[in-house]
C-alpha cells in the first residue's frame, strides 16, 4: 500500500476523530476507515482495556469468539503485556494464537498507549499470510495516538 495512501487514510481518520464527539461513535468510524480503506485488513477490530482484560469494543468482519482477553494471553495480550506492536506473518505458527477464523493468515496487534499505560489496542487480521509491514506499523500507530484520548476520556 502506498504512502500516498497511508496518508489519506490517516486524514481521514483525524477528521473522524475531530468530528465526532461520542467516543463510541469515533472508534467506530476509525474501524470504518480502516476496514474499507485498506483492502487486505479483513478483520478490524478495538479492544478496550477493563481490569486485566481487554473487552472488545468496535468491530467489522466475522464475529470473534474472543471478546475478552487476559492480559498475557493470545497475541492481543501478549502485545498489551509488551506495552509493544506485534506482527505475526503466519498466525498458525504462532503458539500464542487465538483463533477468531480459519480464514486468517496474518495479524498486526498495536497497543494504545496513554502515557506508559495501555488503555486498549488496535487488531486486525489478514486472510493474505504477511499481509502486514513496516507501513502498517507506522500507519496503525499513528491512529492509536489519535485514538489515546478518545478511549481515555469514554473510561
Ligand atoms: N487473534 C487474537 C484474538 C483476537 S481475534 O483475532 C479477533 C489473539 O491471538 O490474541
Amino acid at each position: 500500500m502506498s504512502v500516498d495512501t497511508h496518508d489519506q487514510t490517516l486524514a481521514n481518520i483525524d477528521d473522524a476523530i475531530r468530528t465526532e464527539r461520542d467516543p463510541e461513535r469515533a472508534m467506530r468510524r476509525v474501524v470504518e476507515v480502516l476496514k474499507h480503506q485498506m483492502p487486505h485488513y479483513t478483520w478490524v477490530g478495538i479492544y478496550l482495556l477493563e481490569g486485566d482484560e481487554l473487552v472488545l469494543g468496535p468491530f467489522l468482519g466475522k464475529p470473534s469468539p474472543h471478546t475478552r482477553i487476559r492480559i498475557g494471553s493470545g497475541i492481543c495480550g501478549a502485545a498489551a503485556r509488551e506495552r509493544e506492536t506485534i506482527i505475526v506473518d503466519d498466525v498458525n505458527a504462532d503458539s500464542r494464537y487465538l483463533a477468531c477464523s480459519l480464514e486468517t493468515k496474518s495479524e498486526i496487534v498495536v497497543p494504545i498507549m496513554s502515557g506508559a499505560r495501555v488503555v486498549g489496542e488496535i487488531d486486525i487480521d489478514s486472510d493474505q499470510p504477511a499481509a502486514f509491514g513496516d507501513g502498517d506499523k507506522r500507519l496503525l500507530e499513528s491512529v492509536a495516538s489519535l485514538l489515546a484520548p478518545v478511549i481515555g476520556s469514554s473510561a
